[in-house]
């Protein structure tokens, strides 16, 4: 039987590596995308069947690279059936104190990089009449949050911009799973951007004591594989969602005193 293709952006470390080798576990052949290509090699060596991964670096920041990218990702395995969009930075900065140039890379590489690779891969779907975008969005792309400005605001924007992929493209058989995380144990915090752009090099207590990547895969695998919609994902953080929507003057009154950082 013909194995299926999923493309991982973000693959170097963290819930980016935890699913490449869960889908590499589960009979997936892989391509995995990143800036780090050593820390690439090494997700590729760890996975069931290596010789089933492929390395392919990317930088989201680099769109005009992206028609190549996606023309190499193809080529290898001779299809892609699932992109999962999850590189991303996050930020741990107050909006006060934070640069515009700030806010913008967050945008481009968290936003603008996902969407530009959407694009370059959508006439694939298109073409085949079948494809599935996961995105990884976040817990702040259902709800703002200090220090998250405008990380809140690009993972916000993915619900917009994907919510409408979802209505334009069913007839073609492209699905859409809209992915949000709380609190998982990995290196986001620390590569979290501060208000004069570099980054935080600090583990934040919420991630250390979250949910392990591992734990994260196993769940978005299921959702992705069942072309669930929307997930959320993590320990009682996630019940924020149901407060905001049905609640939201206490949830007002609660993310005031928040200790997200
Ligand atoms: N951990 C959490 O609690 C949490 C919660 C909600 C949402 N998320 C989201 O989950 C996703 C994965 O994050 P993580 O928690 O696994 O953190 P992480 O360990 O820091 O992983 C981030 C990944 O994104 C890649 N990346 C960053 N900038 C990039 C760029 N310009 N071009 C290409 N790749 C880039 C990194 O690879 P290179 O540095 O090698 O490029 C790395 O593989 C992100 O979208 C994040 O916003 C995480």
């Amino acid at each position: 039987m013909e194995k299926s293709v999923i493309w991982i952006t973000g693959a170097s470390s963290g819930i980016g590596e935890a699913a490449a080798k869960k889908f590499s576990n589960e009979g997936f052949q892989v391509i995995i995308s990143a800036r780090n290509t050593q820390a690439l090699e090494r997700v590729k060596s760890a996975c069931s069947l290596p010789s089933e991964v492929f390395v392919l670096r990317l930088d989201l920041e680099e769109i005009d690279t992206f028609e190549d990218k996606v023309k190499e990702a193809i080529a290898h395995f001779g299809k892609v059936d699932i992109l999962l969009h999850n590189g991303g930075i996050s930020q741990r900065s107050l909006i006060r104190e934070t640069p515009l140039d700030v806010d913008r890379k967050l945008m481009e590489v968290n936003f603008f990089g996902t969407i530009a690779l959407t694009k370059a891969i959508l006439p694939h779907f298109i073409s085949r009449n079948s494809g599935h975008f996961a995105v990884i969005s976040s817990l702040v792309g259902k709800f703002g949050s200090p220090f998250r400005s405008s990380y809140a605001a690009s993972k916000h924007a993915l619900h917009g911009f994907f919510d409408t992929l979802r209505a334009e493209h069913f007839q073609e058989n492209i699905t859409v799973t809209m992915i949000c995380p709380g609190f998982i144990r990995t290196n986001v915090s620390m590569n979290a951007l501060t208000a004069d752009g570099t980054a935080l090099g600090q583990m934040d207590e919420a991630q250390q004591k979250g949910m392990s990547p591992e734990a994260c895969a196993e769940e978005l695998f299921s959702a992705i594989i069942r072309k669930k919609e929307e997930v959320n994902i993590g320990g009682k953080e996630t019940l924020a969602v149901l407060v905001k929507r049905f609640f939201p003057g206490i949830f007002s009154k609660i993310i005031k005193k928040a200790k997200v950082r």
